[in-house]
């Protein structure tokens, strides 16, 4: 039997037969302001409730912003962070932190069940634009850049963190989600076009706004080791977070 982690959002664990099979990673895409970062943070609330410990290492919003967003949804950070059940981290992009390695000695310390990366697309950015100081990444772009004309760094990069992040991760049984940025008119499923293939699963966030309405969905577009629901869920933005309405869509 596959275990399952929760995401506490009930039509969203329905839609994946329980949950998300235990230790997969998961793609959380959308345009901006579609919930992605909303719906990272309720899964790590949930999971406190379920006693799994969360980390959620940010590259954009830092502890003060993200509690002050939690907070308009009734979550209250700063306590599960004194009970030592959350655990946000800062990754200042601008900063020459080795990533990968500080994150792995977060997860042996803190043992965490759930993790979540936001934005994955800002930290890949981050790498390509000079920050870089993962070695093989590094050396993956130089061996990209003399093989082809055109190089293909940012796929190459990000396929590598990924490679990496799994590696490192997979061990630790965490159940992991990164988020990547999606421009509206995009047809594809991350902000690098790669990382959808080698992550375990994807979760496609949309916004349509017509008129004065705002229609809200989200797919399960990929879940390895799982059945899921293949048509779109609506969801609604509520001030207990998302949720979604009993009455799936089917597109
Ligand atoms: N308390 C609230 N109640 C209802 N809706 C809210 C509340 N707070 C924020 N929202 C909605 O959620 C949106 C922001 O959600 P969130 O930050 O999770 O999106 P995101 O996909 O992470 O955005 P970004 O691309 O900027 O990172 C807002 O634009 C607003 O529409
Ligand atoms: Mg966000």
């Amino acid at each position: 039997m596959t275990l399952r982690t929760k995401t506490g959002i009930a039509g969203l664990d329905k839609a994946l037969q329980g949950g998300f099979p235990e230790g997969n990673m998961v793609l959380v895409s959308g345009g901006a302001g579609t919930g992605k970062s909303t719906l990272c943070l309720q899964f790590l609330v949930n999971g406190c409730k379920e006693g799994d410990r969360g980390v959620y290492v940010s590259t954009e919003q830092n502890e003060a912003e993200l509690s002050k967003q939690a907070a308009s949804f009734g979550w209250d950070l700063q306590s599960l962070i004194k009970k030592n059940q959350l655990k946000i981290v800062f990754y200042d992009i601008t900063g020459s932190d080795n990533f990968l390695k500080h994150l792995e000695m977060v997860v042996q310390e803190f043992k965490p069940k759930r993790i979540v990366i936001d934005s994955m697309t800002t930290l890949t950015d981050s790498m390509i634009l000079g920050g870089i100081t993962e070695h093989d990444a590094f050396s993956m772009v130089q061996i990209a850049e003399s093989v082809s004309p055109i190089p293909r760094t940012e796929q190459i990069i990000s396929k590598q963190i990924l490679y990496q992040l799994l590696k490192a991760l997979r061990k630790y049984k965490v159940t992991t989600l990164l988020t990547s940025e999606l421009y509206e008119e995009v047809l594809r499923l991350s902000a690098d076009g790669i990382s959808e293939f080698i992550s375990d699963g994807v979760l496609l966030l949309s916004y349509l706004g017509v008129g004065q309405s705002v229609f809200r969905s989200i797919r399960v577009r990929k879940m390895r080791y799982t059945d899921h629901e293949k048509g779109s869920l609506v969801y609604q933005m509520t001030a207990k977070g998302i949720e979604i309405k009993p009455q799936e869509l089917s597109l």
